[in-house]
Order: structure tokens, then C-alpha cells, then sequence
């Protein structure tokens, strides 16, 4: 579990971005000082470290290094160039979560290093956010690898996000969230700025993590458990892991954000929240019955809809909401079993021995 510190009286605001002029001479920095938002102690100083569940954060990411060239793809290859090897539905299922996943990846990416580095102002967060960004792009090139190796059409792939309106309706709505916070002049320390701040990391760590990526998974997953597409699968339980600890460093920084800046968390705006997850369910929903119309491999319409319910009663709890559907049951209990994964007992079994790109290999 994670710890949260209770704040101490506020030191002067300093430079927020860690490119300002050194003050040369100047104290050495109270740990209590540190800030999630509006810079009271130099970010360049990772120690002494105030939120170590950040730091744990890191450790982690780094302990769970993977890269997608290191999963074998003949047999996925073999399945898909067969021509009865997957139900025309398990294709479409599968090129949609892929287009959706392929550029899901970028978006969030950018938002972190765009975004949310810059208005984050303390160093272990910031250390996390390095990792986190560098784990996106190991994502981003999971899809370029999967896109290779079986042969995808690229332009397909890469822009159902502008073809499929299910997926553009999605990112459409979380863009809404980050358009302005890219814009030079925006700045937190204003009530409405640190609100503004707030919404966008509901809308890419809650949301877009926490919730849009998890109907894929369980499309993936489910694909896998039945011995279809292992090396997609095995990849996308990686990526599953991954995604796990980026959801849980959102809610602790909006959970820290709260205590440290409990005047941004009234009733209007806890409100308003509870409509984005909301609004959010009902998008990711409506994506669901786009990939799978008539429902497959045990996943029915309306279990994916109680699931994506329950997850958002889940969320909502996290960052300290009532649940909004009242969902306490999970109808894809093998999901939470997915996120223990182990990466070496797996690797034991299934890794290649000599890497050679998938895309290369001759199947006649
Ligand atoms: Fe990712
Ligand atoms: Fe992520």
C-alpha cells in the first residue's frame, strides 16, 4: 500500500521547470518542502526524497524491462496466414484492438512528455515519468513489431484512429483533456489551472489507462487462454503489467495532489469527475460492441459491459469516489490472475534462442 504525507506550511513557490537560473549559494532543501504542483523546493534535487511510493514505482518499471522482439511470433504468424486458423470475427476483433493500441500508445506518450512532466514538480515523480515515458515507446514498438510480423497493412493499422469511429470518439474525448495544457503559456497555481491539471491525469491515468486499454486486454487475453495468437498474448500480458503500475502512479499523484491541495477537491468537482468516468464507460462500451458485434470467446456484450462497470466502480473508489454503477461483481476473474505474471518462468518456456524479425520468415 501506499503512504501519502499530510502537507506542512507552504514555502515560497520556486522555478517549476528545473531550467532556471541557478541561485547560487542558496539552502539546502527541507524534504518537507517537496511538491507535487507549484514548485516549493529546487526539482532538480532527487534527494532527500519525499514520496518514496514514487521511487518503488521506478524500481519496479525497471525490474519489469521487456522488449517485444524477445517473444517468438512463428506460431501467431502461422495462425494468421491460415485461412481457417481464426473466425472472420476474431480478425476484425483483432486488427481494431491493434489499431486502437497502436496509436493509444503514442497519444498517452505525448501527454506524459508534453504534458504532465512539465506541470509535476518534483523530481522522484519526475524520475518515474522518464521510466513510464520510455515503457510507452516499448509499447508503441510492440505494435510496429506485431504490424511486421504478420504482415499488416501499416496504413490500416496506424490509422484506424481517424478511420473507426468508435476509436476516434475515445481519443477525441481525452485530447479535450490535454489541448490546452500543451500550450505554453498554461501554468498551474491558479485554482481552475490546478483543476485543469487534475482533469487531465483523470483522463490519461484513470481513464485511457485504467480503463480503455482493459477491453483490449481481456479481447487478447481471452484469445490466448484459448491457445490463439500466444505471442500477441504474452506481449499484451507484459504490456498489462506495465499499464498496472502506470494507473497505480496516476492515482497516487492525484490522491497526493488532494492532500496537499484539498481546496481543488469540492463538490462541483468531484462531481464532475464522476460524469468523465462515466461518459468514459459508456465510449468504452460502445467500443467493445464495435470490435465484437456478436460477442466471442466467452465474451458476451453484456459481461464486457458489467466488466468495464465494475472497473469503473474500481477507479472511481481509487482516487476516493463512490462507486457509480454499483458493480461488485468481476465477470473476468482470470484477469487479475493475468497481471501476476511472471516474467522469467514465462520467458523459461516460451523465448527464442536466435531473434530473427517475424516479418522475415517464410511460412509457404
Ligand atoms: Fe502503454
Ligand atoms: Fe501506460
Amino acid at each position: 500500500m501506499t503512504s501519502l504525507d499530510t502537507p506542512p506550511a507552504a514555502a515560497p513557490q520556486v522555478d517549476a521547470t528545473g531550467l532556471g537560473r541557478i541561485e547560487v549559494g542558496a539552502s539546502r532543501i527541507n524534504v518537507d518542502d517537496k511538491r507535487m504542483i507549484n514548485a516549493r523546493a529546487d526539482v532538480n534535487q532527487l534527494l532527500p526524497m519525499k514520496y518514496t511510493w514514487a521511487w518503488e514505482k521506478y524500481l519496479a518499471g525497471c525490474n519489469n524491462h521487456w522488449m517485444p522482439t524477445e517473444v517468438a511470433m512463428q506460431a501467431d504468424i502461422a495462425l494468421w496466414k491460415s485461412k481457417d486458423g481464426l473466425t472472420s470475427d476474431e480478425r476484425q476483433m483483432l486488427k481494431r484492438n491493434l489499431g486502437f493500441f497502436a496509436t493509444a500508445e503514442s497519444l498517452v506518450a505525448n501527454n506524459i512528455v508534453l504534458a504532465v512532466y512539465r506541470q509535476i514538480t518534483n523530481p522522484e515523480c519526475r524520475q518515474y515519468l522518464l521510466r513510464q515515458a520510455f515503457e510507452e515507446a516499448v509499447h508503441t514498438h510492440t505494435f510496429q513489431y506485431i504490424c511486421e510480423s504478420l504482415g499488416l497493412v501499416e496504413g490500416e493499422l496506424f490509422n484506424m484512429y481517424r478511420e473507426v469511429p468508435s476509436i476516434s470518439a475515445k481519443d477525441a474525448w481525452a485530447l479535450k483533456y490535454t489541448q490546452h495544457l500543451e500550450d505554453p503559456d498554461f501554468k498551474t497555481g491558479t485554482p481552475e489551472a490546478d483543476q485543469a491539471f487534475l482533469r487531465d491525469l483523470v483522463a490519461f491515468y484513470v481513464i485511457f489507462e485504467g480503463m480503455w486499454f482493459y477491453t483490449g486486454f481481456a479481447q487478447i487475453l481471452s484469445l490466448g487462454r484459448r491457445n490463439k495468437m500466444i505471442g500477441i498474448a504474452e506481449q499484451y500480458q507484459y504490456i498489462l503489467r506495465d499499464e498496472s503500475i502506470h494507473l497505480n502512479f496516476g492515482i497516487d499523484c492525484i490522491n497526493q495532489i488532494k492532500i496537499e491541495n484539498p481546496h481543488l477537491w469540492t463538490e462541483e468537482f468531484q462531481a464532475e469527475i464522476r460524469g468523465m468516468l462515466t461518459d468514459a464507460c459508456h465510449l468504452e462500451v460502445a467500443y467493445a460492441k464495435d470490435t465484437m458485434p456478436r460477442g466471442m470467446l466467452g465474451l458476451s456484450a453484456q459481461h464486457t459491459e458489467q466488466y468495464m462497470h465494475f472497473i469503473t466502480d474500481r477507479r472511481a473508489q481509487q482516487i476516493g469516489l463512490a462507486p457509480i454503477f454499483g458493480e461488485e461483481e468481476n465477470p473476468f476473474p482470470w484477469m487479475s490472475e493475468a497481471m501476476d505474471l511472471k516474467k522469467e518462468k514465462n520467458f523459461f518456456e516460451t523465448r527464442v534462442i536466435e531473434y530473427q524479425s517475424g516479418g522475415a520468415l517464410d511460412w509457404d
